[in-house]
């Protein structure tokens, strides 16, 4: 079941007067994956989205979705599609459930156990009679979901649904999705600025950079892939670089204020500081970094209107990033 694409694009670009938003890109998603899209901010991912949905018309390229041109065949396979770009609105005076219900007669929809259904996904059943702004925000973002879910579709396509939320939004909303696909009926695709949203819930992924696909395959794969990185902070550095650079686990061993960087080909970072401990060196902090999130560092890093506390590198010696 995960062979078969749901979602194709073919050279799929928008250019918006002189300048490519989103310029020859070739995806493909598979039936069952969670498909996580990853690229700093003005990559093109909500560009993107919106061909996908039929929101916006390609410069060039196209879209298949279940094997159909989407250009041909739109009103039958986006049938088949639910989508979430941006926050959803809402009339907030009114219950989620007549939200849903007005939502759902729009589609010329009118059986209310689809309604109980959805609600019930994203966990909204018990408060479906409150009034929307009566919610919090990552509330309102999972009523955005049971939206989506309307009509049952077997694609859902959500731009950056985690954006803007807090922790506890982030987690339930991270949570929902992986219910979602567990399921095993439904194909998640989602957008996201942050390697690590992406990380803990994809299956698949693809970088976008510019308009232009980077690289794209399943997160196992791209996230074990080439040499990784590890930066130590140590004392007296000095000695701990010597004994770093002597070590046939280490490639590369340079200052990067204020630690030592090395690059190594397999995971070392347990061997490496076992022999810098035991050679009496003080270790205040490890930060193991994957070469897939060295280079995402790198690109995102050198995007001005990319938010630094979202990206900077981990706090703690355990390479975790901070919420
Ligand atoms: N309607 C539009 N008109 C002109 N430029 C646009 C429009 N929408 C997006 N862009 C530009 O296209 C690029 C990609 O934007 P977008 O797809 O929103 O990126 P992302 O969602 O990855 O942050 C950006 O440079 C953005 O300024
Ligand atoms: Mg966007």
């Amino acid at each position: 079941m995960h062979d078969e694409p749901i979602l194709q694009t073919y050279n799929l670009s928008k250019r918006y007067k002189k300048r490519w938003a989103v310029r020859d890109l070739n995806l493909i998603v598979r039936r069952g994956e969670v498909f996580g899209f990853l690229g700093p901010n003005g990559a093109g991912k909500s560009t993107t989205i919106r061909m996908i949905l039929s929101l916006v018309k390609p410069t060039a390229g196209r879209v298949e979705l279940f094997g159909r041109a989407l250009l041909r065949n739109r009103g039958s396979v986006l049938k088949r599609v639910g989508g979430l770009v941006e926050a959803a609105d809402f009339y907030l005076y009114l219950s989620a459930r007549r939200n849903l219900e007005i939502v759902s007669a729009l589609r010329g929809d009118h059986s209310s156990g689809d309604i109980d259904r959805v609600l019930d996904v994203v966990g909204l059943l018990g408060r479906a009679g409150d009034a929307v702004k009566t919610y919090s925000h990552g509330m309102k973002q999972r009523l955005g979901i049971a939206q989506a879910l309307l009509g049952n579709p077997e694609l859902v396509v959500l731009d950056e649904p985690t954006s803007g939320l807090d922790p506890q939004g982030i987690k339930e909303v991270r949570e929902l999705i992986q219910r979602l696909s567990q399921a095993g009926t439904i194909t998640v695709f989602l957008s996201s600025h942050l390697l690590s949203e992406i990380e803990q819930t994809a299956t698949s992924m693809a970088i976008i950079n510019q308009g232009s696909l980077v690289v794209q395959g399943t997160v196992a794969e791209l996230l074990a892939s080439g040499p990784s990185v590890i930066r130590f902070d140590a004392r007296p550095r000095e000695r701990a670089l010597e004994i770093l650079k002597a070590s046939p686990l280490v490639d590369t061993a340079t200052v990067v204020e204020p630690y030592i960087q090395c690059t190594v080909r397999r995971e070392a970072t347990a061997a490496l500081t076992r022999d810098l401990v035991e050679s009496g060196i003080a270790v205040h902090a490890i930060i193991p970094r994957r070469s897939l999130e060295e280079y995402f560092l790198s690109i995102t890093e050198g995007t001005s209107d990319v938010h630094a506390p979202d990206l900077s590198p981990p706090a703690g010696i355990t390479g975790e990033r901070l919420p």
